[in-house]
């Protein structure tokens, strides 16, 4: 397939561009005064007002015209359908089978039995959990879990568990993602064994860090509660069946999902089971069903008024028509503070790639950096940067309309600087002194979420999975795969035999480092 570069579709929205190039995006709001409720939308309850972006009506409706010409509708329907869109590696990406209740086949076999199988049992422990009927080896319930897995196997439990944790009424949850030991012997320091349940969370298995992280758990338990605890101690949510067992766990003690769950799009798989079990697996459901609300609109509703569709389509104009590297997230609620870097892997392990999935260099640029924080910490420090800097960062507003915390007023001062942010991005500031000016001009997008809760958690989610997935399908690329993450783990593998003092065959960069590890370690 051609470049989207090349297409009619795109011409037009880059002559479309040149024409609106002298205006400002705050002219455009004196030129319409009906551009706010024509530039808003809502997908399962939650409002995205994209009139602080540098776009007009007509820019939506040229931009879905690109999409049509790029075959989004059909690209839509081969995901939910559970086609094989992972091209590189032949499976489908059906993580929306997760949280839907539709009849999807994969080589013939319905896969909604399995799955809803898969979820019943997770219900049936998590419940047994929390209420103290599954109990560690020496008859304690569980007061703590240990979740261990790395990218897509915690980042996403994690911000599901800080966001909901007015619900989390369960064992308390831990998590351990990084080889650096120094995490594990934090996330454990305090623990009592006997109480705390091992939730090891990896798809393959076989990731370095999860596996280390697992062994220590393995050897922490075993001194402390001898070597057959961890039968009651550790469960594992994976789609190696047989490396787990390999790993010595029963049966019952093992959680599976299916192949066609890509790593980061895998909360909603029995990778949630840390979720399920600190908020219960009623509020889980709540999540998948939120995500299901989400992914029925994205499914059906015309482009023009389709949230997933527009925030990735804005994405690609504010990426390749106006030239931004960066996209900054910006959550106006404490409980998100794991949003960033959530995306952050969603993003940019699936859409960070320079060929399509043909194979064929891009003649286009791909993912932004994606990146953020919290508001307001964050406007006191990387706003700034935002304001006044060289470079521009598109920015997504993330804001909750009803009170997180006991206090309104305090809640109220939380939306005022949030609506005041995108307000002065937009509009920036004239001033005699240089150093006071601000630009502005600068373009933003807000989330209005009702409460934040299970729901509109699961429906957020969602709607920035199809929102990478727009984009991929736009760029031609394709977003399920991850080979650049390879290269440095083989050579992490050839490295660490050196740094063991065994021969090695190493680039003499990284022997010359290894070299000043090595002295700055025995001088220290
Ligand atoms: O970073 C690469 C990656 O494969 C991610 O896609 C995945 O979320 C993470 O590693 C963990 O993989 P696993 O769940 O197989 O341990």
């Amino acid at each position: 397939m051609p470049s989207f570069t090349s297409s009619p579709a795109w011409r037009a929205l880059l002559e479309h561009r040149d024409a609106l190039a002298p205006e400002r995006i705050d002219a455009f709001w004196r030129a319409d005064a009906e551009r706010g409720a024509d530039l808003t939308f809502g997908c399962a309850g939650i409002g995205v007002d994209f009139s602080k972006q540098r776009v007009t009506r007509e820019t939506m409706e040229l931009l879905a015209a690109l999409a049509r010409e790029r075959g989004l509708p059909q690209a839509i329907e081969k995901l939910f359908t559970g086609e094989r869109i992972n091209t590189s590696e032949n499976r489908p990406a059906l993580h929306t089978a997760l949280r839907g209740d539709e009849h999807v086949a994969v080589d013939g076999v319905d896969v909604l039995p399995e799955v809803q199988r898969h979820r019943e049992r997770m219900r049936v422990f998590a419940q047994a959990v929390r209420e103290g009927q599954w109990k560690g080896a020496s008859g304690k319930r569980f007061t703590h879990v240990l979740a261990i897995g790395i990218g897509g196997s915690a980042l996403g439990p994690r911000l599901a568990i800080e966001a909901l944790t007015p619900w989390a009424d369960g064992p308390q949850v831990r998590f351990v993602a990084n080889i650096d030991p120094a995490q594990f012997d934090d996330a454990v320091r305090g623990l009592d064994p006997a109480a705390t349940l091992v939730v090891v969370a990896s798809k393959t298995f076989t990731t370095q860090e999860t596996m280390a992280n697992a062994a220590a758990a393995r050897a922490w338990l075993a001194a402390a509660l001898g070597p057959d605890a961890v039968a009651k101690h550790v469960i594992a949510a994976t789609a190696n069946e047989d490396a787990a067992v390999d790993w010595g766990l029963p049966d019952c003690n093992i959680f599976p999902f299916e192949e066609w769950v890509g790593g980061r799009y895998s909360v909603w798989s029995s990778v949630g089971l840390p979720v399920a079990i600190a908020v219960g697996m009623p509020v889980f459901e709540h999540m998948l069903a939120g995500a299901h609300a989400a992914d029925l609109e994205f499914r059906s509703k015309a482009l023009e008024h389709n949230v997933p569709a527009l925030l990735g389509l804005i994405g690609i104009w504010n990426r390749d028509a106006l030239g931004m590297a960066s996209h900054a997230v910006l959550s106006y609620a404490s409980r998100l503070e794991g949003l960033p870097a959530y995306l952050q892997q969603l993003e940019m392990e699936s859409n960070g790639k320079s060929v399509t999935a043909d194979g064929a260099p891009v003649d286009f640029e791909t993912c932004p950096v994606v990146w953020g924080g919290t508001g307001t910490p964050g406007q006191h420090a990387f706003h700034q940067w935002l304001h006044q800097g060289t470079d521009r960062a598109s920015c997504d507003f993330i804001l909750v309309a009803h009170p997180m915390g006991r206090e309104r007023a305090q809640h109220e001062a939380l939306l005022a600087n949030a609506c005041a942010q995108s307000q002065a991005l937009m509009t920036g500031v004239a001033a005699s002194e240089a150093w006071r000016a601000c630009p502005g001009d600068r373009g933003s997008t807000t989330f209005v979420l009702p409460e934040l809760d299970a729901f509109h958690l699961g429906a957020l989610l969602a709607i920035y999975e199809h929102k990478v997935f727009v984009q991929a399908a736009v760029w031609g690329i394709n977003a399920f795969d991850q080979w650049g993450v390879e290269l440095g783990k083989k050579i992490a593998g050839q490295v660490l035999p050196a740094l063991r003092g065994k021969p090695a065959d190493l680039h003499p960069a990284t022997a010359h480092l290894l070299s000043v590890i090595r002295r700055i370690g025995e001088s220290g």
